[in-house]
């Protein structure tokens, strides 16, 4: 099936998309800016194996639109954006990113860009040889864009418990984390000082090892953690987990994790809330190292973690009582929100 990209980007509302081709190393990539309007766009280079380039092109509209939605929900002076990349064979990696750096840098600060899954500090290095609107990976960049996002879950996630139950109360709950790398491992060790009973899985053994002997956390088999009774189930891993057969089998009444598009689709959001299970908006509650990337680039400070986690407490808080308000899923309520806000930055004077 085609896409018709002038037509999806009237859809969403897109202001750019750019085919990226360069001969030299063999890059393929796509670049698609969503919005400008309240300051520049910020999004990451994901590197992947798609199916095909229809698939990449449509995961850069789905993730770059994501972006503003993020940035409306924390009133973010900036917009949303990405980069897709096709992973594939004979492809010269340093000089694709540098090509992708070059393209950046020639927007002029109208786009920011980032780590994402498939891009690390390596690659961010070759980036930062050729523009500046790059996180510095080093000590000259932002810092702890993975603590933050922990941190951020953490918060969202007493939020959560507070909107059912009054209070966290850490000391009598269960949670689960899904994935014990940057951000489930951080998040396991503020649970763990808070009193919490942790179980963690992670598909490599060394991993949940060495969390079960360094956090005294409890670990299970990956793909078990989704049947065990507890309070929350936090994926913190990959996207797509929750679907027809996986919601079947939860036994949590929350779930709040790190990981990007937990839900496989939008309408698995409405399938929890029929379920009673209170589904925190992945794009929430992960937007601690986008809110921390944002202010260091734009106003050259470093948002302490603590007030950075605060941000998206206080959000979540928000965004759970207007759904309670409207008897709807959480999810529907900040996309419908993120697209008020949207609508309103494009057009004040119809806001
Ligand atoms: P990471 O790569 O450090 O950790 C992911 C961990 O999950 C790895 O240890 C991996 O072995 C494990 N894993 C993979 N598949 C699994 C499975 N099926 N079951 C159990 N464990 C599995 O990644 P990071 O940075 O911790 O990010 C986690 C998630 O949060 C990702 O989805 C990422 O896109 C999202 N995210 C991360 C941000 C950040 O600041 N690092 C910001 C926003 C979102």
């Amino acid at each position: 099936m085609s896409v018709h990209i002038l037509d999806a980007m009237a859809r969403e509302g897109f202001e750019s998309f750019v085919a990226l081709h360069d001969r030299d190393s063999g890059l393929r990539a796509f670049l698609g800016i969503h919005d400008t309007t309240r300051g520049p766009a910020f999004g990451g280079v994901r590197r992947w194996e798609y199916r095909d380039e229809r698939g990449a092109l449509v995961d850069c509209l789905r993730l770059a639109r994501a972006m503003t939605h993020k940035c409306a929900l924390l009133d973010l002076p900036a917009g949303g954006a990405k980069v897709v990349v096709l992973d594939r064979e004979g492809v010269d990696w340093e000089g694709a990113y540098r090509a992708i750096g070059r393209a950046v840098e020639a927007m002029g600060g109208r786009f920011y860009t980032g780590p994402d899954v498939g891009t690390g500090e390596r690659e961010l290095g070759w980036m930062s040889g050729e523009t500046g609107f790059v996180t510095d990976p080093g000590p000259a960049g932002p810092g702890e864009l993975a603590n933050c996002t922990a941190e951020g879950v953490f918060q969202g996630m007493a939020a959560a418990l507070s909107h059912l139950d009054g209070a966290p109360q850490w000391a009598e709950r269960t949670v689960v984390i899904q994935g014990l790398g940057a951000v489930g491992w951080n998040l396991a060790e503020r649970l763990i000082a808070q009193g919490a009973r942790v179980i963690g899985s992670d598909v490599q053994v060394d991993r949940t090892d060495l969390a079960a002997a360094r956090l005294g956390i409890e670990t299970i088999r990956p793909g078990d953690e989704l049947a065990v009774e507890a309070d929350v189930l936090a994926p913190c891993a990959m996207g797509g987990i929750l679907h027809d057969l996986t919601i079947e089998r939860l036994r949590c009444r929350v779930v709040a994790g790190g990981a990007n598009n937990v839900l496989a689709k939008p309408l698995h959001g409405d399938r929890l809330h029929e379920r009673e299970i209170l589904y925190v908006p992945d794009f929430v509650l992960n937007s601690g190292a986008l809110i921390r990337g944002t202010i260091f680039h734009l106003e050259g400070r470093r948002e302490p973690v603590v007030e950075v986690g605060e941000r998206i407490g206080t959000t979540v808080a928000s965004v759970l009582e207007r759904a309670r308000e409207a008897g709807e899923p959480p999810a529907r309520t900040a996309v419908a929100l993120a697209d008020e806000r949207i609508a309103a930055w494009r057009d004040p004077e119809g806001a």
